[in-house]
């Protein structure tokens, strides 16, 4: 098996790998795609897992039984609609990660996705809901401040709901954040550490830069801070451009999507404490002014989520730009919770 970093396959998880592992199903829906490709074959090599379930609506055979040739224990099943094969995909999983949907082209925002997107991943979370309630559901599928509570709302209405377990997938944010720092500053990744946190789109997505540890500094104000947080804001759209109507980000995608789910995993499977990852999830931090989902670092535990971490000490500018994405906020998680409520 060939290691991905630190971050990806951590000591503490290394010492599970010789022995079986125990009996840890995860789900990807949406397997086939761009994101789900990648993200399948990342999660390939967790020792972690011993079941790799992969449904799409079509092509999840041939992915599943190329990743299946790889040679690590895990045993890869793939499905299709046919045979009643969401279910089959879904029964006792541990854990649902969801790239399942369309992603922009040039010129799009995320909340242009949600009309197809919302309905696709409603009916996803309808199907998690009947046949593994238990699950812990990671929401990859875009607009994610939306489809979120999309998911949320459809578990409640079936009685199923457990905050713990619903996760808004921010990874890629502070993914590209610590790059970008890294390259601006001539550092190493591993130092440049950014807490990023409220949402996944445009001014959603608000960098701590005055937080950044390990003696790194970053004005508050400037052309060049100013540059760096327009960049972790629509890091996003500078992929969408270079593939220039091919789609939006794949690669980096799946290594976040696997780090996080791996790090899911060894609080869960592994009870290993102290594991932090950001995410967006229901959160009492911004409840007050009215956003009942937030992202923001989250220890994680047996049960999914553990403790909600508040947003620290900011500076003057980092409170306007959370001002700047209350309202935004509000807006796509109202459309959400209205999308399901009004489907009836
Ligand atoms: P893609 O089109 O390459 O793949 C999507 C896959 O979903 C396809 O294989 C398609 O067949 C499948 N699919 C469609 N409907 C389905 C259904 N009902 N059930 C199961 N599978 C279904 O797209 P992609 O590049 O992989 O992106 C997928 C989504 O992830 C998009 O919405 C994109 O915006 C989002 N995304 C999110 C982040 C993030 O940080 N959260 C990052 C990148 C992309
Ligand atoms: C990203 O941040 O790369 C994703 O949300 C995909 C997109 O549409 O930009």
């Amino acid at each position: 098996m060939f290691s991905l970093g630190r971050a990806f396959v951590p000591a503490a998880t290394r010492a599970f790998s010789t022995s079986a592992p125990r009996s840890t199903k995860v789900a990807v829906l949406g397997a086939a795609g761009g994101i789900g490709q990648p993200l399948s074959l990342l999660l390939k090599q967790s020792p972690l897992i011993s079941q790799l379930s992969l449904y799409d609506i079509v092509n999840t055979p041939g992915v599943a039984a190329d990743i299946a040739h790889i040679n690590t224990d895990s045993k890869v099943t793939g499905y299709t609609p046919e045979n009643n094969g969401l279910a089959t995909a879904l029964k006792d999983s541990h854990i649902v990660v969801i790239p399942a949907g369309v992603p922009r082209k040039p010129g799009m925002t995320r909340d242009d996705l949600f009309n197809t997107n919302a309905g696709i991943v409603r009916d996803l979370a309808i199907a998690c809901a009947e046949h593994c309630p238990k699950a812990h559901i990671l929401v990859i599928s875009n607009p994610v401040n939306s489809t979120v509570p999309i998911v949320a709302e459809v578990f409640k209405k079936k009685g199923a709901f457990d905050p713990r377990r619903l996760f808004g997938v921010t990874t890629l944010d502070v993914v590209r954040a610590s790059r970008f720092v890294s390259e601006l500053k001539g550092v190493s990744c591993e130092d440049a550490k950014v807490t990023v946190v409220g949402g996944h789109s445009g001014v959603t997505i608000v960098p701590l830069l005055s937080q950044v540890p390990n003696g790194i500094t970053i004005a508050e104000t400037g052309a060049e801070t100013e540059a760096l947080i327009k960049r972790i804001q629509f890091g996003g759209d500078e992929v969408v451009k270079a593939k220039d109507g091919k789609g939006s980000a794949t690669l980096s995608m799946a290594f976040a999507g696997a780090r996080f789910t791996q790090s899911l995993l060894r609080a869960t499977v592994g009870k290993e404490t102290g594991v932090v990852e950001p995410t967006f999830v229901q959160s009492p931090v911004m409840a007050d002014k009215g956003v009942e989902y937030f992202a923001t670092n989250v220890e994680l535990g047996p049960d999914g989520v553990k403790n909600i971490q508040g947003l620290g000490s900011l500076s003057a500018s980092e409170e306007k730009l959370i001002e700047a994405a209350v309202p935004e906020l509000q807006k796509n998680i109202a459309k959400g919770v209205a999308f399901v409520n009004g489907s009836d």
